[in-house]
């Protein structure tokens, strides 16, 4: 009788995952060592592969010899990392005091409407994470938002269909 055996294939990587932890592997090797480097790291591996799974942070760990619970507690951390995917592009509507004053809630209601995503997730087509900031410097023209690096002020909802469609 032959025996039956069936391995594991839960952890296998497609090759696009396996090209983005070949390079990542390469990001430790360079900073294997050095000070900071797991922030270093963690950085590089957030961009290469776009949000730090545990399966990541785990090849992470391993790589560095460091325990997964010290991975895992900077990637917590900081709010920068994130452990889910997230879109193209992160949208940050200001809820700072001047733009929370001046209409910043209604815009967070209107593009949870329209992208039909709450406040912290990602929409289904994956163009835009959706996020609060808490004052990005321009209180005098508030409202404000912020799409990826592009500050845009002054902003009503109903500017926000040509804001959105510029990404
Ligand atoms: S409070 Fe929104 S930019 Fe300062």
């Amino acid at each position: 009788m032959s025996e039956y055996k069936e391995e594991c294939r839960c952890c296998e990587r497609s090759s696009e995952d396996q090209a983005k932890y070949d390079q990542i592997a390469q990001v430790i090797d360079t900073y294997r060592d050095k000070e900071g480097c797991l922030i270093m790291v963690l950085h590089a591996a957030q961009q290469i592969y776009g949000y730090l799974p545990l399966e990541l942070q785990r090849f992470i760990a391993d790589q560095l010899g460091l325990p997964l619970s010290e991975v895992y507690g900077v990637v917590s951390f900081y709010s920068f990392f994130s452990t889910t995917e997230r879109g193209a592009h992160t949208l940050r509507v200001c809820l700072g005091t001047a733009c929370y004053v001046r209409g910043g809630k209604k815009l967070v209601e209107a593009l949870e409407e329209k992208l039909q995503v709450k406040v912290g997730g990602t929409t289904a087509d994956k163009r835009f994470t959706f996020e609060i900031a808490r004052c990005i410097g321009a209180c005098g023209l508030a409202p404000a938002l912020m799409i990826d690096d592009d500050v845009f002020k002054q902003v009503s909802p109903a500017k926000l269909d040509g804001l959105l469609a510029q990404y």
